[in-house]
């Protein structure tokens, strides 16, 4: 899609157009726009890490909570994959569609608007299923986990990159706002257990996981101190709190009450 052919309607969208277009014509990368595109902790060599846990026949995708789109880019461009990013923000899907509309060979690489609880595809439709900090405002694990299982294809896989309440932690000791949410009450952390037990019950194996919290701590360490060169920033999607932000996720992350893990679940054959 050409870049023209977007109506900018919403702010960030507009916002990153102007950027654009104040840079002028360049022969843009996708990894130019790490700086907001991946919104999560490590950044994009945390997507490059998840990725390597694909397994080499999973080539049909969908990216649920994909944000501006960075990790669906990441896996069209690195790993061959077809993806498809759904997130329920309109802004984020057209602002991703905007950032590929600047790129070349994204032709495999699509953002649509929807809810992850209602997955808007038939049964069997993908190979895997990935989510990056992105089940952290749903409350309905069992639903999500479900409607996942749904879409995937038997022995398809659900890459995880999330963050949980630490174990013995409660949801009201974690200092808001976060980049997921303005207080307590609009955010629904799990512990890794639970969530791993829904997992279980609606049929889904782990294969593998990797504690990521100590990881996560000292990279938002670095990257306070060196934060991404301008014009794409963390901020320009996280909005003009993205400061305090950043500081309550380093306080929450020191003080033990996060838990950052990589994991791959396999749904299993019935
Ligand atoms: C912290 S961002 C992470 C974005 C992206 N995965 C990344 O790592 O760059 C979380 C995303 O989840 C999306 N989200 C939250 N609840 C959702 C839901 N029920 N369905 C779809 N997207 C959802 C938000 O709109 C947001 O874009």
């Amino acid at each position: 899609m050409n870049s023209t052919s977007l109506i900018h309607h919403h702010p960030l969208t507009k916002r990153l157009a102007n950027l654009l277009k104040k840079a002028g014509p360049k022969a843009w990368q996708a990894s130019d726009f790490a700086g907001v595109d991946q919104l999560h902790l490590g950044g994009l060599e945390a997507s490059k890490a998840l990725a390597q846990w694909l397994p080499l026949n999973a080539t049909r995708g969908l990216d649920i909570g994909c944000g501006l789109g960075g990790t669906s880019r990441y896996l069209v461009v690195n790993h061959g994959c077809s993806m498809v990013g759904l997130d329920l923000n309109n802004d984020y899907i057209q602002a991703a569609q905007l950032l590929n509309s600047h790129l070349p060979g994204l032709s495999d690489c699509h953002f649509v608007a929807g809810n992850s609880l209602a997955l808007p595809f038939a049964e069997h439709s993908f190979d895997f299923v990935v989510s990056q900090h992105a089940s952290m405002n749903i409350a309905q694990k069992a639903v999500l986990l479900a409607a996942v299982h749904k879409v995937l294809q038997v022995e398809g896989c659900l890459l995880l990159h999330e963050v949980m309440l630490a174990q013995d932690c409660a949801q009201t000791s974690v200092d808001y706002p976060t980049p997921w949410a303005d207080q307590h009450d609009h955010s629904h952390l799990s512990h890794w257990p639970d969530f791993m037990q829904l997992a279980h019950a609606i049929g889904f194996k782990l294969i593998k996981f990797e504690d990521n919290t100590m990881d996560a701590l000292e990279w938002l360490h670095k990257a306070r101190n060196q934060p991404p060169s301008p014009p794409f920033t963390p901020n320009i999607a996280l909005g003009p709190t993205a400061g305090r932000m950043s500081a309550n996720m380093l306080r929450n992350l020191q003080q033990g009450r996060l838990q950052i893990v990589s994991a791959l679940l396999v749904k299993a054959s019935s």
